[in-house]
């Protein structure tokens, strides 16, 4: 396997709106980053991946971008973004864009000109059509909306105000192309792609929507065959030509088309996000991960990547509720668990992604009211419900558990004055345990999540073999400890995580040596709750 500096690296997601505001407004910006990337140095980060900056009306949180070569007037200026790359290259880091290709803002030019006539050059740089077919919308509701002054309708997989781009379109893929190069020739280090596996549809046997209500047809517009067409372009006319790393994220994308994606020989890119472990959540319960279904999924990923691919190792994003809500516990076993879930999947064969406020175990928002949410998705999914039919409480309950917004929350860095992220009330409620869990008092505490993470990233830097070395599951008594071993021609390293509040007897094998743990004194005998360790182990 090719030697490269992303498989090395360490990443660190930004939401920039949420992560630190200079300037008083209640909302994060890019001089806000600039200001906290010696926080990341601190931290032992590589690779920073800001999350859409770009102007943009604003309703999906910049994920809607009305120019790509234009900076948002909320987060600054181009010349700030310029400083920025700038003060993130002088400190030895990278910064890599999220790039949109799906579908731009309704107040793109282009767009614009797409909906002023039907005869328009740029008509055809959306996707129009007399008849709408029977789609849901990811963000619910229909996935086409009819125009007035043309009268057809236009399709958006995601919010109304996100016309999808035609691929199909030699011109518009071009004027893709042409922006992304552009980016790069400004010293960018690479991308995260956003919404990728939907960029073709497929719109055979499109059933009429009259009388049927909608339906997620979700084969009709993921990872449809031709795809790869329109990826190998995309690689050979941009990122191809420069030494960049690309991350896809591609809902839909299985293990058996691993070659194809992101093979190192035949990859249209170089690492992508599945989306499996998505669903792992215990149904019934408030909290915790099926650790089964987990060893499976990821086991799966590891073995099919080993020796001809790599992995992008993640469990937490701005699209998801907080990983220690969701797959720990968040009331007693709240350190605990962050940094078992941390340790579990960290040292995986792959580059480990961390998002913002996941090193120091922040939770999910306990926001009882609708009034106190912001995103379009949550809000959404809200209107359609209840007008299904379903009542307050029962849609509330869903929101609680998962809306986007749980990780959205302002960045807290002290116990005081709106959590150190901003000197005025901020666009979007912190969590309230700011109060006491925030990165000062982290700090203090050698066994905080914080302080772990960053144990963490030192040793996978000083431990090649927890970069390159083969990934093998480990077999124990217990189903709820997730434990591995990596192992390279000169070394073997064990991880081991209980991912549940067991105690569970177990010593660890003659000679071996531990080397990172998230509870104090070793016990000998047992792991406790959530308990995690590292060792070496003889050869
Ligand atoms: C991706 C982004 C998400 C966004 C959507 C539409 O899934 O991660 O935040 O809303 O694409 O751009
Ligand atoms: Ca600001």
């Amino acid at each position: 396997m090719k030697k490269t500096w992303w498989k090395e690296a360490v990443v660190y997601q930004v939401y920039p709106r949420s992560f630190k505001d200079s300037n008083g407004d209640g909302i994060g910006d890019l001089k806000g980053v600039m200001q906290k990337l010696d926080y990341l140095v601190e931290l032992g980060i590589d690779v920073i991946w800001i999350c859409p900056m770009y102007k943009s009306p604003n309703i999906d949180n910049g994920y809607d971008i009305s120019d790509f070569q234009d900076i948002m007037e909320e987060m600054g200026t181009m010349d700030d973004f310029d400083r920025l790359l700038d003060g993130v290259h002088k400190r030895g880091m990278k910064l890599i864009l999220d790039l949109v290709l799906n579908h731009t803002s309704d107040e793109h030019p282009w767009f614009i000109e797409s909906r002023s006539s039907r005869d328009n050059p740029k008509r055809d740089w959306y996707i129009w059509r007399e008849e709408p077919t029977n789609w849901e919308s990811i963000f619910s509701g229909p996935a086409w909306t009819f125009d007035e002054t043309t009268r057809q309708y236009y399709l958006h997989l995601y919010a109304e105000k996100q016309p999808d781009v035609n691929w199909e379109n030699p011109e518009l893929r071009r004027a893709l192309y042409d922006m992304t190069t552009w980016w790069l020739d400004k010293g960018v280090d690479g991308f995260r792609l956003d919404a990728i596996s939907h960029i073709k549809k497929d719109y055979s046997n499109m059933p009429n929507p009259k009388g049927r209500g909608y339906v997620p047809a979700w084969e009709k517009m993921t990872d449809v065959e031709g795809i790869l067409g329109f990826l190998k372009e995309l690689r050979d006319k941009t990122f191809a030509k420069y030494d960049v790393m690309t991350v896809g994220e591609a809902n839909g994308v299985t293990t058996d088309e691993i070659d194809e994606w992101i093979g190192e020989e035949h990859g249209v890119m170089d690492m992508l996000f599945q989306f499996e472990t998505w669903y792992l959540r215990k149904p019934d319960e408030p909290c915790g991960v099926n650790v089964d279904a987990l060893k499976g999924v990821l086991t799966r990923w590891q073995e099919a990547a080993q020796g001809i691919s790599w992995n992008a190792l993640y469990v937490e994003n701005h699209d998801r509720s907080r990983i220690v809500s969701t797959w720990g516990d968040d009331t007693v076993y709240w350190r605990e668990s962050a940094t078992a879930v941390g340790f579990m999947y960290f040292f995986m064969q792959g580059t480990p992604f961390i998002y913002q406020g996941q090193e120091i175990g922040m939770t999910n928002a306990p926001f009882e009211d609708l009034v106190l949410y912001h995103d379009v998705k949550t809000l959404n999914f809200y209107r359609y419900k209840k007008a299904e039919g379903i009542e307050h409480e029962a849609i509330m309950q869903m929101i609680k558990m998962n809306s986007r917004d749980h990780s959205r929350t302002p960045m807290q860095w002290q116990g005081e004055g709106y959590g150190g992220f901003s000197t005025s009330k901020p666009w979007l409620d912190l969590n309230p345990n700011y109060t006491w869990l925030n990165v000062e008092a982290q700090r203090q505490n050698p066994l905080s999540v914080f302080n772990l993470y960053k144990q963490m990233i030192a040793l996978r830097k000083n431990k090649e073999v927890l970069v390159y070395g083969a990934y093998k599951l480990f077999k124990t008594w217990y189903a709820c400890v997730y434990a591995y071993t990596r192992e390279d021609k000169k070394e073997k390293v064990l991880v081991l995580s209980n991912l549940k509040d067991e105690l569970c007897a177990w010593s660890p094998p003659e000679g071996a040596v531990l080397l990172l743990c998230n509870y104090g004194a070793e016990d000998p005998y047992s792991l406790r709750p959530y308990e995690a360790r590292v060792y070496q182990l003889e050869k």
